[in-house]
C-alpha cells in the first residue's frame, strides 16, 4: 500500500458520481440562497423544497463520511511515528471505527429518508484537506473545520428532526453528534500539542482551517440568523475545545460569507 493517496484514486462502485467542488460551492443556485428563498431557516417544515433539501445534504453527509473514514485511515498510516505520534495515529484508528458506523447509519438513513446512494453527486473536498503532507494541517482542515460544520450540521438537522417528530432522523444525528465532539476535540487537542513549541505552524494550520470555514460558509449555508439552515452550535464547539473567541470568529466569517453572497446576487440582478 503506498503512503499519501491521491483522491483520484479513491475507491468508489459505479453508483458514485464524482461532482467538482467548485461547480457545487460556486453554483449560482447556492449563492442566492441567502436572498432569494425567503423566510424563516430553511430546515423549517415550512418549505416546500425542505425535503429535497434535507436528502442532498444528509447524502453529502453520507459521503462526508466515506470521506472521513478514508482520511483518519490515510493518517495512520502515511506518517512516520516521529512526525505523527503514535498515540494520535491510535486517536484516528478509533475514529475510522467511528466513521464506519456513521457511514452505516448514513445508510440506514438514506433509505428512511428515500433516498439512493449516488442520487446527487459527491465532491470530495474533505479526502482533498485530508491528503495534506503536515499532519496538523490534516487535523485543522478535517477534524476542527468540517467536523466543526458536521456538528453544526447534526446540531440542526436534530433539531429538524425534533419538529418533524421524526425520531429515527433525531437519533440517528444526536448519536452522530456525540462522536464528532470527540473528533473536534482530538484535532483541538493534537493541533496544540503537535505545535506547542512551533507557533508559525500552527498558525499556518489555523489560516487553513479559516479558509475551510469560509468556502462553507458560503451564500449564509451557516450562521446565527434566523435565515441560516445550518446553526452555530457554540454549545458543543466548546466542549470539543474550540473558544469563545474562536465562535466568533466563526460566526463572523459566516456573517461576512453572507453579506457578500446578497451583494453578488443583487449585482446579478442589476446586471440583467
Ligand atoms: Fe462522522
Ligand atoms: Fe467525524
Amino acid at each position: 500500500m503506498k503512503r499519501h493517496l491521491p483522491e483520484t484514486e479513491l475507491a468508489r462502485d459505479e453508483r458514485f458520481r464524482r461532482n467538482k467542488v467548485e461547480d457545487q460551492i460556486f453554483d449560482p443556485r447556492n449563492l442566492a440562497m441567502a436572498t432569494r428563498d425567503l423566510g424563516p431557516a430553511q430546515m423549517s417544515v415550512d418549505r416546500p423544497s425542505v425535503s429535497e433539501r434535507s436528502r442532498s445534504l444528509m447524502h453529502g453527509i453520507f459521503v462526508g463520511e466515506i470521506q472521513a473514514l478514508e482520511g483518519a485511515g490515510r493518517t495512520c498510516f502515511d506518517f512516520d511515528d516521529a512526525d505523527a505520534p503514535f498515540a494520535l495515529k491510535l486517536d484516528m484508528a478509533r475514529q475510522c471505527w467511528d466513521e464506519s458506523r456513521h457511514v452505516e447509519i448514513s445508510c440506514k438513513l438514506a433509505d428512511h429518508m428515500g433516498t439512493d446512494i449516488g442520487e446527487y453527486g459527491e465532491s470530495t473536498f474533505l479526502y482533498a484537506a485530508a491528503c495534506n503532507t503536515d499532519p496538523v494541517m490534516r487535523l485543522c482542515g478535517v477534524n476542527r473545520a468540517l467536523e466543526g460544520l458536521a456538528i453544526d450540521v447534526f446540531s440542526s438537522m436534530k433539531a429538524f428532526g425534533e419538529t418533524t417528530e421524526d425520531p429515527i432522523l433525531t437519533f440517528c444525528e444526536d448519536w452522530m453528534l456525540a462522536d464528532e465532539v470527540t473528533h473536534v476535540k482530538m484535532g483541538s487537542d493534537w493541533m496544540r500539542r503537535l505545535t506547542e513549541n512551533d507557533l508559525d505552524r500552527r498558525e499556518r494550520a489555523l489560516e487553513f482551517q479559516r479558509t475551510v470555514d469560509k468556502v462553507f460558509s458560503l451564500g449564509g449555508f451557516r450562521g446565527e440568523s434566523e435565515e441560516n439552515p445550518i446553526q452555530i452550535t457554540r454549545k458543543f464547539r466548546e466542549l470539543a475545545g474550540f473558544s469563545q473567541a474562536e465562535c466568533d470568529e466563526i460566526a463572523a466569517l459566516a456573517q461576512q460569507a453572507m453579506d457578500d453572497a446578497r451583494s453578488m446576487v443583487a449585482a446579478a440582478a442589476a446586471a440583467s
